[in-house]
């Protein structure tokens, strides 16, 4: 039978759970039989009795778990570290299927163990950006929600107001808001800085967006690239050292009247451009707030500390890469919902059927069959292997 065992997610500070009980109600529709490890779900907000009334079995043997279980979630699974790794690899049924964030870019060298063990692991990042595949894009889902606390988080942190107020002490003046890159993150970024009554400026190499932008409200600034913007997965495309200098010129003369800056910008795959160097800071008014979201692919910004808030020059550098999980319950909402429906793509008639050749599956497949399925890791293990 289709048991799917939910794993309580233990990456520090992660408070996400892969299924709420809502999720569970579908799959049950489904066929299949839903294990929940104890205590999972609570720093969500799900209680045990939530999961229990929508049909799940609470499980406390991790064991037991493992033994019965032939599909496993996690929000955030094995490649995160080696005490992760065999905590999970380890004891996965052999022909198993796990399914989560992954890393797979950076930890690598764990994917060949989950290929030897002949698991069948789909990494939620790899879900391809195509139309069919919008409900269960993760990464968007997840940066719609960093997008908005970023945000919010900047507007705790001013020591301005962000809306224009007209109070007896006379006018107030909007807070000045930069946005670069306007993917899915800035986007959400925007259009929360718009809702809380902020003037916002937006820069992006991708000169598709500027309408997208102009539409939320905000001031589109072109970067006028001669090069090739974006790649055919529409994703932007890596530039020239000399255009990331030309940029960082136009983001400087911006940067002496802003009061806070959202960096969003990323080149799949690769480090995060850098954009704002130190002195680019310094230039900054004493009290602005920078935070980037690009921290853990290196940073947009030269002084970001992953994972951590610092000061420098008098400027809140927010360098956190949790955002999605500070809003536990709503990014777990979503979160499941897209692993819903991944998994109700591949289970027909109660089975799961696993088809490397769906755009959708294939796309998301890291290991299959004792195979590495993306070309990109597979790139990455032969570098290394060449460089040993
Ligand atoms: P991302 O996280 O890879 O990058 C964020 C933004 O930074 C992008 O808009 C990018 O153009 C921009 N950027 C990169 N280098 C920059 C630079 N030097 N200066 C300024 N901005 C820079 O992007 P995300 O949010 O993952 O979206 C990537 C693409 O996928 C977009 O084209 C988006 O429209 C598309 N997409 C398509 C979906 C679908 O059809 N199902 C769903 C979600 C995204």
């Amino acid at each position: 039978m289709l048991t799917i065992a939910v794993l309580k997610d233990t990456a520090p500070g992660e408070r996400r759970v892969a299924l709420v009980p809502e999720s569970v109600k579908k799959l049950t529709k489904m066929g299949a039989k839903i294990l929940v490890q104890e205590g999972t779900g609570i720093e969500a907000g799900f209680t045990q009795k939530d999961y229990e009334d929508s049909g799940a079995t609470i499980v406390s043997d991790y064991n037991q778990l493992m033994q019965e279980g032939n599909i496993f979630l996690k929000a955030q699974l094995v490649c995160l570290s080696d005490d992760e790794n065999l905590k999970l690899i380890d004891p996965l049924p052999e022909k198993s299927v796990i399914i989560g964030f992954m890393n797979p870019f950076k930890y690598f060298d764990n994917v060949e163990k989950l290929a030897a063990k002949g698991v069948t692991s789909l990494a939620m990042e790899l879900v391809p950006r195509i139309s069919r595949a919008q409900r269960m894009d993760a990464l968007s889902a997840m940066s719609s929600a960093a997008g908005y606390k970023a945000v919010v988080m900047a507007a705790a942190s001013l020591n301005k107001f962000f809306p224009l107020m007209m109070t007896a002490a006379g006018t107030i003046s909007p807070a000045k808001v930069l946005i670069i890159g306007a993917g899915v993150a800035g986007l959400q970024a925007i259009a929360t800085a718009k809702r809380l009554g902020a003037r916002v400026t937006v820069f992006d190499t991708r000169p598709v967006v500027k309408e997208q932008v102009e539409s939320l409200g905000a001031e589109f600034v072109s970067l006028e690239t001669t090069e090739e913007a974006e790649t055919v997965g529409g994703y932007a495309a890596e530039q020239s050292e000399d255009f990331y200098r030309h940029e960082q010129n136009i983001i400087a003369a911006h940067l002496t009247t802003t009061d806070v800056v959202i960096a969003t910008a990323q080149i799949f795959g690769k480090r995060a451009p850098l954009l704002i160097t130190e002195e680019m800071v310094a230039s900054m008014r004493s009290g602005s707030v920078i935070v980037d979201l690009a921290a853990e692919a290196g940073g947009n910004c030269e002084l970001t500390v992953a994972g951590k808030i610092v000061e420098r020059y008098g400027i809140s550098i927010h360098g956190e890469t949790d955002l999605p999980g500070s809003l536990s319950y709503h990014a777990s909402e979503m979160y499941s919902r897209n692993v819903t429906a991944l998994l109700g793509e591949m289970i027909k008639d109660g089975e799961l059927v696993i088809d490397p050749e769906d755009d959708v599956v294939g796309g998301t497949l890291l290991t299959h069959e004792g195979k590495i399925m993306n070309e990109h890791v597979r790139n990455l293990l032969d570098r290394k292997r060449e460089e040993s």
